[in-house]
Formats: structure tokens, sequence, C-alpha cells
């Protein structure tokens, strides 16, 4: 397996390449860890089923492959009139926000590149000129988010000592961000830093992105990751095995309930039970100013092919019905911390979430 990328280094998920016509290029992670191939996406359509099959997926990814989505929408039109461009890039943005409900971060990216192009159109850009200053707010989107992922890795960091022992679930890694990750950053920086950082990380069932991808990501890394089914994740915690918990997010509502991967509500609960804390790693644009609590929030719901069989090889009797929530919500009480690119956030803390998201 060639992993496309230096060792040491955290893969680059995906990337614009210019055209005409351009394409967004990403690393088919249903394929990881057999092989290393990468996906070109040419079309809105090819990406709503590129995010529907978690072939780019991780909530600032997708909010970044959404920015260059709503630039699919434009392609063989470079260019119209930009009263059409506008429209289809609304359209776009339309059809990118409804192909998963949950990570704030979609509809976040695709309602920026509307604004940039609404603002375009009231500055009477048009044809290339607007099309590639587009093209300037999705790469925006992207560097940031690599900016900010570094950002909270130096943040987080602090929360790590050499010789420690992380737990986390899912794959909040480079693979789910345009940079080296949310939860795994400061991991990451701990590493260039030169501490010893030991990483326990769930299989995260059904679609097992820590098995193949965080533990693939990690690995390549050169840093020490043990593999353990989602069921044992309470006695790491029980035997002290875990100095603490990092998790990513999808959605964190004003109050500071935190939505990410199924599962992570069973490790919060085990953490508060014996004593280790858990902390959240996530950008400002996975706060959603508009959910005031947890409960707000949807949950994607998924096919109970995922949880009856596997690869496409049937695991339970047929007829048996399934639940696949992709998605659980840990209440705020439950967490130490959030690590943004902005500092520390107390769990909880409703007033500096107010205050940081007011400024945005
Ligand atoms: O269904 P997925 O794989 O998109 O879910 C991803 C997660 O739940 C991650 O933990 C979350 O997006 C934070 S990632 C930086």
């Amino acid at each position: 397996v060639t992993s496309g990328g230096h060792a040491h280094q955290p893969p680059r998920t995906l990337r614009w390449e210019s055209g005409p016509p351009g394409q967004l290029v990403l690393i088919d992670q249903t394929r990881l860890p057999e092989r290393f191939v990468e996906l070109p996406v040419r079309t809105v359509d090819e990406l709503v089923d590129a995010l529907q099959r978690l072939a780019v997926r991780g909530a600032p990814a997708i909010g970044v492959a959404a920015g260059y989505g709503v630039l699919l929408g434009l392609s063989g039109h470079e260019d119209c009139e930009p009263s059409e461009a506008v429209a289809r890039v609304r359209e776009a943005a339309a059809t990118l926000v409804k192909a998963r409900p949950t990570a704030v971060n979609l509809a976040w990216a695709a309602q920026r590149m509307v604004r940039r192009a609404d603002r375009l159109l009231g500055e009477g850009a048009r044809g290339r000129a607007f099309f590639e200053a587009l093209l300037e707010e999705a790469h925006g989107i992207a560097s940031e988010d690599d900016a900010q992922c570094r950002k909270m890795g130096e943040v987080g960091v602090a929360l790590l000592r050499d010789g420690v022992s992380v737990l986390t679930h899912c794959n909040a890694g480079a693979l789910a961000t345009g940079g080296m990750g949310t939860a795994l950053s400061p991991i990451y920086v701990a590493a260039e830093r030169g501490l010893r950082v030991r990483v326990f990380a769930t299989e995260t069932r059904p679609l097992l992105q820590g098995a193949r991808l965080t533990s693939w990501e990690l690995e390549r890394s050169g840093i020490e990751v043990t593999l353990i089914p989602d069921s044992a994740a309470a006695t790491v915690l029980q035997r002290g095995m875990v100095d603490l918990v990092l998790v990513g997010a999808d959605r964190i509502a004003r109050n500071g309930d935190v939505c990410n991967k199924i599962g992570t509500y069973p490790i919060a609960l085990a953490a508060q039970r014996h004593g280790i804390p858990f902390y959240v790693v996530a950008p400002l644009s996975t706060f959603d100013p508009d959910t005031a609590e947890g409960a707000q929030i949807p949950i994607e719901e998924r096919s109970s092919d995922e949880v009856t069989g596997f690869h496409g090889q049937r695991t339970a009797p047929d007829g048996v019905r399934a639940f696949n929530p992709a998605f659980d919500v840990t209440p705020a009480a439950m967490v130490r911390g959030i690590v943004t690119e902005e500092g520390l956030i107390a769990g909880g803390d409703e007033a500096r979430i107010a205050a940081l998201l007011g400024r945005q």
C-alpha cells in the first residue's frame, strides 16, 4: 500500500485540481486501509454520492469538500451570466447540504460560498473572475481549516505530557479534516515535539472508522496505537489504562452539548464514572449558533444493512431489522473542556461559547 505522503506527515484528504474543468480529488476512505486510491469528483451529484458513502467524511473535511463542491455546480458554465452563476451556486449548495444532516460544517461551508457568490454579484464580477474569486473562497475554507487544526493541536498539546495514554473514538484525524485533524491534532503536535503518546483507538462499529482510518493514519505517522473493540472502552477506562479521552465533534450546541459519532456518549459515561477527563476538540465552525441544545440536533440514521452485515457479507439472519443511528449527544456537563482554535472552553461554558460565536 502506498500512502501518497511522506512518513510522519498526516495524509492530505482532499485537493482541488484546476481545470478546465476543475475537479476535486479525494482519498477514497471506503478503500482504506487495503488500498490508497484517489477519487476524482467532477459533479455535484458525484460529491453527494461520495459524502453519503463516506468516501469523504469527518465534519471539517465535509465542510472543505462542500466549499469546492459548490464550484462543481459551475463546471462547464464558468462563463455564464452572473445571475445564472449565483442560481447554480445556490442549487449546488442546497443539494450538498442535504447529503448528510448532522455535521454542521457542511451547511456552514455551503452557506459561506453562497454569501460570497451574492457579494460577487453585487460587485459586478462576471465570467472567469467570478469563478476564480469563488475558488479563492473555497481555498480559504481549506487553508483556514488546515491552520485551525494546527492551532487546536497547539492548544490541546498542553493536556498531554510525555508518556501519556489517550483514548479516542471514530476518526477525528487528518482524514477527517483539511489539516492534521481535530482530536488527533494535539497528538501529532506532541509527537513533533518528541513526546511519547500512546493512543487507544476504538474500532467504531459499524463502519470501522477507528480500525480502518485512525489506526492507519497513526501507524503511518509512527504513533503507537492499540485498537480495541468499542465494547472494551469502559474496561480501558475502568482499569486506568488511559489518562484522558480526546474526541472530535460533528455539531456543538450553544449550551455545549456535543454531538459526535455513535458510541461517544457511552465513553463519556464511563469516563465520568471512572474520573477520567473527557475532552472534545473542534473548530468554531462545528458550533451551531442556531441550535440551543443537543436534543435539537438532527441525528443521521443510516441503512440497516451496515449493521446486519459488513462489506456486502450478511452477518445477521435474514429479515432481522436494525437501528443504526450514526451519532449521539454527550451532555455538556460530562465534557471537561472543548479545545478550539481560539483556546480551551470549559465544558458547558455557554457565555464563552456565545462570546466566541459572536466574534465570527
Ligand atoms: O460518519 P463520519 O465518519 O463522518 O463521522 C465522523 C465523526 O463522528 C468524527 O468524530 C467527527 O466528524 C469529528 S472529526 C474531525
